[in-house]
């Protein structure tokens, strides 16, 4: 098995630090066009090896994309993060150009490659890749929501002082802050609702810091977080490699699917060797659905803004 990681930045370098760790591949390659920085990386993590106790071989790159070839899954973090005050979508003039070149030079050397796109704004930067590649769908998913459904589950741990891996939530929708969607009414603490020991107030309160999740430590940090991003990507990239069909929420194209069409949003799907092999629809309410109705006017709009650039 073999995982390239193009960028290799503050997200980039913690994806792969993780993959390392857990021995998800064999082979894993960094890749950067800062000259040096991903072959520095590389080293540093492998001389973790002995340390840490892995057997995962990685190396750098600089913009050689031969040392790419032949790689099951590719993650793209490549493009600049935002800073305080930013929006994920103020980064799409920069980030576009650098993620389509990427894709290309990607399938060049890796044709079957399941590409798992991070760079922001992610669910627009997915439907580039889709657009651009003209690859199976299945083989495209943005990473946003197991993140996003991270943060959530943060959040409702610190209101129930509870273990957040008792807790199972999902955040549907966009990766934005005003376009995802904390499903709080399906939320449990090991099959309890959280409803049940959460009032109104609370419950609003946790969507709402859910929701500027990432913002919030975009002004703590000074730039774009990096810890759960990277562990993100890397357990969406172990559940491909491992077959593992777990259910992520992750952005994948929708063709009728909670009404959407011809658009990549964030939806509860099974993760296999396949890519995304299963949209799962669960059955979201009145309110529910126009918020996720909404979510995709939002997502669109800003897809429309590719045309323009
Ligand atoms: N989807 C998510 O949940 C999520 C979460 C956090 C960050 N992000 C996004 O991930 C991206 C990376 O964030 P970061 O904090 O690691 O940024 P960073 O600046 O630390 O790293 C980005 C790296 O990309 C490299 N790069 C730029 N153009 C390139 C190209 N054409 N080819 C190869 N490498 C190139 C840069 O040299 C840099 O090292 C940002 O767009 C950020 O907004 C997404």
């Amino acid at each position: 098995m073999k995982v390239t990681v193009v960028g290799s930045g503050a997200v980039g370098a913690t994806c792969a630090d993780n993959i390392a760790r857990r021995e998800i591949c064999h082979e894993l390659v960094l890749l950067d066009i800062k000259e040096g920085l991903a072959e520095g990386k590389a080293q540093d993590m492998m001389q973790t090896a002995t340390l840490l106790g892995f057997d995962t071989r990685i190396t750098g790159s600089t913009s050689d994309y031969s040392k790419t070839k032949g790689s099951d899954v590719v993650i793209i973090t490549s493009g600049i993060p935002r800073k305080p005050g930013m929006t994920r979508e103020e980064l799409i003039g920069t980030n576009a150009g650098i993620v389509k070149g990427v894709c290309e030079n990607i399938l060049t050397y890796s044709p079957d490659a399941i590409i798992v796109v991070i760079s922001n704004p992610m669910d627009t930067m997915t439907h580039l890749a889709l657009q651009s590649t003209g690859i199976p769908k299945n083989r495209i998913i943005g990473m946003g929501g197991i993140l996003d459904s991270s943060r959530f589950k943060y959040q409702l741990s610190q209101r129930l002082n509870c273990s957040p891996a008792d807790l199972n939530a999902i955040v549907v929708g966009g990766h934005g802050d005003t376009t995802m969607i904390p499903l709080i009414r399906l939320a449990t603490w090991n099959s309890i609702p959280v409803t049940h020991f959460l009032d109104t107030e609370t419950q609003k309160q946790v969507v709402a810091d859910t929701m500027v999740g990432g913002a919030t430590l975009t002004k703590l940090i000074g730039t774009s977080a990096w810890y759960a991003p990277g562990a993100a990507g890397a357990a969406l990239a172990e559940a491909i490699l491992r077959d593992e069909k777990k259910l992520f929420t992750c952005c994948v194209a929708l063709d009728g699917e909670y009404g959407q069409k011809d658009i990549c949003l964030g939806v509860p799907v099974i993760i296999g060797r396949n890519g995304w092999e299963k949209i799962v629809e669960c059955d979201l309410n009145a309110e529910e659905k126009e918020l996720f109705a909404k979510s995709a006017d939002a997502v669109r709009s800003m897809n429309d803004v590719l045309k323009t650039l």
